[in-house]
């Protein structure tokens, strides 16, 4: 109850939108939970290559660990670039049904969520620069190190400001400790160090290690060295059979600090259980190489961990009344006109992204197909006239409306 007899659940009520989410708010939470599990992945597997990267070009022995930081080093900004696209995604979610969350813990945290705009630009350059300019005798190789810290740093920026979106209890102490308002927002209210070691560091060797896997799978199609490959599938092999077990046990100390904190203790269950299944796998995959496969399955543990972030939203936010479910909404066509549009323009740039980079190393030449190429010619046109739309939607707003 704060002083002026408002309680907390009623503060997240007045804070959300008056005009009421203009879709379904459980559909929305869906595709939040979905579009989530794309973006950790390809943001953990850059963060995977770029270290590779770092330790391959550091070490000077092993000419086949060098080949494969070349690749790495090429790796990390093209999955950097798909990772920042994919979290616009969950972005427009989150701010659509959980925005009294998001504004607050932006607003609580501002420093840092404004700092994160540039963090990431600094580190998608120099992981660019690195990529384009970087050489084997670790010529440039602290560019590779500067780029790695700033996007781990990107992501304990995104950690914190979950951590203090989920946790309404502390807003009011954090804007005005010892009743004085503090509107710098430098500082990290809230996060959780085993939760932040499963999502980033751990998942990160995970990631890497399933495209190991693929990547071993898809070049030997091109016919590169069998025996460069082998080793590419065991070391992918080998770091998921050291990454997994970690992994289980982060998840247990995640699920046992944030559990009791908000009564869902019992996600240790999937929590630990997706670490011992992954162990098993990998131990399983021993002599084989099973590529696409590797990543589905990724993807499906992803999708557990998405779910039970989310599992855990909902659990702290059921103890202040507030509910997805009772988001007040109205199907308001204009939007979802906009956003069905956004989302086929979006996924033809993405589909044309991905397979530009799956051909361009499925042969020797760096082949991409003249379907590949029109797909690209047909997305960016597509891309264009949207944002002409936009541009005339403004004017006419800006002209006739105003
Ligand atoms: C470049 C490096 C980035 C890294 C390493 C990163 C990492 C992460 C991590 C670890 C989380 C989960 C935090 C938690 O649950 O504790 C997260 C969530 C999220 N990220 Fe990123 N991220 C990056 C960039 C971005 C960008 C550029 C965007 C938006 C354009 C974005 C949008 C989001 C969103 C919307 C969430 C979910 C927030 C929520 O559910 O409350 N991220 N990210």
């Amino acid at each position: 109850m704060t002083e002026q007899g408002l309680t907390i659940g009623d503060m997240l009520k007045m804070m959300r939108d008056p005009l009421g989410a203009p879709f379904f708010p459980p559909a929305l939470q869906a595709l939040l939970v979905a579009t989530w599990v794309l973006h950790i992945f390809f943001v953990t597997l850059a963060l995977g290559a770029s270290l590779f990267s770092i330790y391959a070009f550091w070490q000077q022995r092993d000419e086949r660990a060098r080949q494969l930081g070349r690749l790495s080093a090429r790796l990390t900004p093209n999955a950097l670039g798909l990772g920042i696209v994919t979290g616009i995604a969950p972005l427009l979610f989150v701010q659509t049904i959980y925005d009294p969350l998001w504004y607050t813990a932006n607003a609580l945290t501002g420093f840092w969520s404004v700092s994160f705009i540039f963090v990431v630009m600094g580190g998608y350059s120099l992981a660019y620069f690195f990529y384009l300019k970087g050489s084997q005798d670790r010529r440039l190789l602290f560019t590779a190190v500067i780029s790695f810290v700033l996007l781990f740093f990107a992501g304990w920026i995104m950690h914190v400001l979950h951590g203090v979106s989920i946790r309404p209890e502390g807003w009011m102490t954090w804007y005005m400790p010892d009743g004085v308002i503090d509107t710098r927002g430098v500082t990290f209210h809230a996060y959780n160090i085993p939760r932040l070691l499963f999502l980033l560091p751990l998942q990160a060797g995970l990631s890497l290690a399933v495209v190991l896997q693929f990547s071993a799978w898809y070049l030997r199609r091109r016919g590169d060295e069998p025996a460069f490959l082998d080793w590419v599938a065991e070391l992918g092999r080998r770091l998921g059979v050291i990454v997994s077990p970690l992994y289980a046990l982060a998840g247990l100390g995640w699920a046992l600090t944030e559990g009791p904190e908000f009564g869902v203790t019992l996600v240790a269950l999937p929590l630990v259980a997706l670490g011992a299944g992954l162990s098993g796998y990998f131990l399983w995959l021993k002599g084989k190489q099973h590529g696409p496969q590797a990543v589905l399955i990724w993807l499906a543990g992803l999708l557990v961990v998405a779910i039970v972030r989310e599992v855990i939203r909902v659990a702290s936010l059921a103890r202040f009344g507030y509910s997805v479910a009772n988001y007040p909404y109205t199907i308001d066509w204009g939007s979802v006109i906009v956003f069905a549009v956004t989302t086929v323009v979006g996924l033809a740039i993405i589909t044309y992204l991905a397979l530009v980079i799956y051909q361009a190393y499925a042969t020797r030449e760096g082949h991409i197909s003249p379907r590949v190429e029109r797909l690209g010619k047909v997305a960016v046109g597509m891309l264009g006239a949207w944002f002409g739309f936009f541009l005339l939607v403004g004017l006419y707003t800006l002209i006739v409306l105003n």
